[in-house]
């Protein structure tokens, strides 16, 4: 049995496997649509989400399984102090699969290690959210045709965002890969990812002005300030429109530049650029669906 609680849980050739399927579904979802037949999703999510909890839900019921789960801790028994350890030994009684999201670091991990089914991290605190970065993966590879010799600008808060921390972890991987962070410096991504890339010899650079950088970049990885994150309110807002990309910026961006966000958006990109074709956070939530089909047939060993 296997869980997922980090993208490097996967070598490249598994994940290369994985995105074929992705595409393979997305060229014949027909195909696929009894795969998982009589299974069972649970998502059990003690955090807020829109859409990795519904691509999680959407992906099984395109696989033709079925969904049960929670969308809130507090109407789950969590509300009257069920440990993750519990409540997973019972899910594992009435689900063959979980998609867990939950705000503390390693809960998910807590929870594979008591569970009689596949565990899949949908997401804990600040940490790791690596079905968010397999999507962020199939988009680029699936747009671009590969993923490796990228020069890839990661914009905004690079301190708390999870799917940032995922994303760096798997593209050291892939030959090539230049990043360049681009935060204010209450927001620069921690020390322990900079020390990795030192070790790994992989070049980045830390800048704070977005406009310096723009022509340089392959791909431009925007995200959202975390409010939930941050200990008080007078830091969130001082910090939450330092980065807000629109056309006059995006003129300065190469013709095959691709804009990514793992949503949700707030102002950190202008309505005005959802029109651009170099705009794929869209498209990219639709990966998503595909990847997390591709990821429950593996998972289950459906996957042959
Ligand atoms: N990208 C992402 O994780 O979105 P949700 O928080 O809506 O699931």
């Amino acid at each position: 049995m296997r869980h997922l609680m980090n993208p490097l849980d996967f070598s490249v050739e598994e994940l290369d496997r994985l995105f074929d399927l992705a595409n393979e579904i997305e060229k014949n979802p027909a195909k696929y649509a009894h795969v998982c037949d009589g299974k069972i999703l649970a998502t059990c999510f003690y955090e807020p989400s829109t859409r990795t909890r519904l691509s999680f839900e959407s992906a099984m019921t395109r696989l033709g399984g079925r969904v049960i789960g929670f969308a809130d801790a507090n109407s789950s028994s969590a509300a009257k102090g069920e440990s993750v350890s519990d409540t997973i030994r019972v899910i594992s009684c009435y689900a063959d699969i979980c998609a867990m999201r939950h705000p503390k670091e390693g809960a998910p991990m807590v929870a594979s290690e008591k569970s009689r089914i596949p565990v899949i991290n949908a997401g804990d605190g600040g940490h790791y959210h690596p079905t968010q970065t397999l999507t962020d993966l199939l988009t680029i590879r699936s747009l671009k045709g590969h993923l490796d010799g990228f020069t890839i600008g990661l914009c905004g808060d690079l301190k708390f965002g999870r799917t940032v921390h995922s994303l760096i972890n798997a593209l050291v991987r892939y030959p090539g890969t230049r990043f360049i962070f681009i935060s204010p410096e209450e927001l620069k991504v921690p020390d322990y990812i900079t020390e990795m890339l030192r070790e790994k010899n992989v070049p980045y650079e830390e800048v704070i002005r977005l406009e310096n950088v723009m022509p340089q970049l392959d791909m431009l990885y925007m995200t959202r300030v975390q409010k939930e994150r941050f200990f008080n309110e007078e830091d969130y807002v001082r910090l939450k429109d330092f980065y807000v990309l629109d056309t006059a910026k995006m003129e300065l961006a190469r013709e095959d530049m691709l804009v990514l966000h793992p949503l949700p958006r707030v102002n950190e990109i202008s309505v005005e650029v959802d029109d651009d074709p170099r705009a794929a956070y869209f498209r990219q939530a639709q990966y998503g669906v595909y990847v997390r089909m591709a990821l429950i047939m593996t998972l289950l060993g459906l996957a042959s």
